[in-house]
C-alpha cells in the first residue's frame, strides 16, 4: 500500500516532509499573484475527474506573472506531457500594475523551479497572447488557465485560441468573469459564446473562476464530481442556460492536505484513524499556573512507521473552554523518542500547563507533526480530557 506521505513520484526522504499542497499552501505567503489555493484545488478536483476518464495530455496558461497559479496548473499536465507557459513579461509589458522594469519571467522560473525539480516540462513563450496561431500547436492540451489580457477582444481571442488547442472533454479555466472590474472579460467570454456556440459548456463557478469543458464529451464532470467528493458542498445555479455548481466555502477545508496530492484529492478522514490516544484519565484537576503529566498511551492505527526524534511528532494538545471553544491552540509538545511501528503504542507523559485562571476546561489530545501538520486538521480523531483548575 502506498504510504500516506507520499505524493506524486517523490518518495519520502526526510523526517518531516511537508506534502505538495502544504508546501503549495505555504508558498502562498511569499509568491506574488492573483491566484487562490482554492481555485488551484477546484482545478485539481476536475482535472482529477478526466483523468479518470484518460484525458491527460499538455497545459497551458495565459498570462503566468510570478508562476503561482502555474505551479498548480503544471501539476495538471499529463505524464510526460508539458507546461506552455505564455506571457508578455517585462519585455512586452508595459502595464504598471505588473511592475514593469521588474524581471519577472526570473521570478516566474525560479517558483517553477521550487516546485518541480527539472525544468524539461515548461514551454516559456514571451509573447502577446493574440499573436499564437492555434496551427502552430499540437491538439494535445487537456487544460489551459486563461488569465492574460482582461479586455474583450483579448478574452475572445484566448477563449478561441484555448479551445481550439483543447482535447475534447478537456477543461478550461477563466478568470475574472463575474469581476467588474473587468467587464471586458465577460464581455468577450459572452462573444464567443454567441460566435462559437456549443464549443464550451460552463461546469463550475468558484474563487473568481469560471471552469468550462470542451465539447463535445459525454462525460457528465458534475455528476462524477457529487460522486467522488460527495461532501464537498456547493450551490446549483445557471450560465449560458446551462445548470452549474458554485462552490462559495473554501475547498481546503474539505480535503486531507497531507495524504492528498494534486493528481489525487482525499477527502478529510478518508485516510482512516492514524492514532489513537488513551490517557490514564478521564478527569484531572491542578492549581492555577501548575504543570503536571499525564500519562497518555499513543498506538499508531496507520500502516506506516511514525518516525520518532527530536522535534518531530509530538503529543500536544489544544485547551478548549468548558463549552468546548479555543482557549489556547498550541502547547507544549512532548516528542516520541523513537519511531512508532504501526499497530505498536507508547506511553508517554503528556506536559499540561494549567491556565491561570480557575475554571473548568478541556484538554483536546492531539498529535502534531512538527511542520507539517496536526492530525486533528487531516480528520483524525482527538480525546477530550477534562481539566478542573482551582
Ligand atoms: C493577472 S496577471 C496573471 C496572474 C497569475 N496567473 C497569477 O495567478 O498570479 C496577468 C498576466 O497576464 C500577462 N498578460 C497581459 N496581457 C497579455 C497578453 N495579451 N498576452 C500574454 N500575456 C498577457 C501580464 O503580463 C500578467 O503577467
Amino acid at each position: 500500500m502506498e504510504a500516506w506521505w507520499r505524493f506524486g513520484d517523490e518518495s519520502y526522504t526526510e523526517a518531516v516532509q511537508r506534502s505538495f499542497l502544504q508546501s503549495y499552501l505555504a508558498a502562498f505567503q511569499r509568491i506574488e499573484g492573483w491566484f487562490s489555493y482554492d481555485a488551484g484545488l477546484m482545478f485539481m478536483a476536475y482535472n482529477q475527474l478526466i483523468r479518470g476518464a484518460g484525458i491527460a495530455g499538455d497545459v497551458l496558461e495565459i498570462g503566468v506573472y510570478h508562476g503561482l497559479s502555474s505551479i498548480a496548473v503544471a501539476a495538471l499536465r499529463g505524464p510526460g506531457r508539458k507546461l506552455y507557459a505564455i506571457d508578455l513579461f517585462e519585455e512586452l509589458q508595459s502595464n504598471e500594475a505588473y511592475g514593469s522594469g521588474a524581471s519577472y519571467r526570473k521570478f516566474f522560473e525560479q517558483n517553477i523551479q521550487s516546485f518541480y525539480a527539472s525544468l524539461d516540462f515548461l514551454v516559456t513563450i514571451a509573447q502577446a497572447s493574440g499573436q499564437l496561431k492555434a496551427e502552430e500547436f499540437p491538439r494535445t492540451f487537456s487544460f489551459c488557465h486563461v488569465d492574460g489580457g482582461h479586455s474583450s477582444e483579448e478574452t475572445f481571442d484566448d477563449l478561441k485560441f484555448a479551445s481550439d488547442i483543447l482535447l475534447p472533454g478537456g477543461l478550461l479555466a477563466l478568470d475574472d468573469y463575474f469581476n467588474p472590474q473587468h467587464p471586458g472579460v465577460c464581455e468577450g467570454a459572452v462573444e464567443f459564446l454567441r460566435r462559437q456556440e456549443g464549443v464550451l459548456k460552463p461546469l463550475a463557478i468558484g474563487f473568481n473562476k469560471v471552469l468550462f469543458q470542451r465539447l463535445p464529451s459525454s462525460l457528465d464532470l458534475n455528476a462524477d464530481f457529487s460522486k467522488t467528493f460527495p461532501t464537498v458542498q456547493h450551490l446549483d445555479s445557471t450560465m449560458w442556460k446551462t445548470p452549474v455548481f458554485l462552490f462559495g466555502t473554501p475547498l481546503r477545508s474539505y480535503f486531507d492536505l497531507y495524504a492528498s496530492g494534486p493528481e489525487r484529492l482525499v477527502p478529510l478522514g478518508a485516510a482512516g484513524t492514524r492514532a489513537t490516544f488513551s490517557p490514564e484519565k478521564a478527569k484531572v484537576s491542578a492549581g492555577p499556573g501548575k504543570t503536571f503529566a499525564l500519562p497518555v498511551t499513543v498506538k499508531n492505527t496507520s500502516v506506516d512507521t511514525f518516525p520518532g526524534g527530536d522535534r518531530v511528532l509530538g503529543l500536544s494538545y489544544h485547551l478548549l473552554s468548558e463549552q468546548g471553544k479555543p482557549v489556547q491552540h498550541d502547547n507544549a509538545r512532548c516528542y516520541l523518542k523513537t519511531a512508532l511501528e504501526p499497530g505498536r503504542e507508547a506511553k508517554v507523559n503528556l506536559r499540561i500547563d494549567a491556565p491561570p485562571g480557575p475554571g473548568r476546561y478541556q484538554v483536546e489530545i492531539d498529535l502534531v507533526w512538527e511542520g507539517v501538520m496536526w492530525f486533528k486538521d487531516v480528520g483524525n480523531p482527538t480525546c477530550l480530557v477534562e481539566l478542573e483548575v482551582s
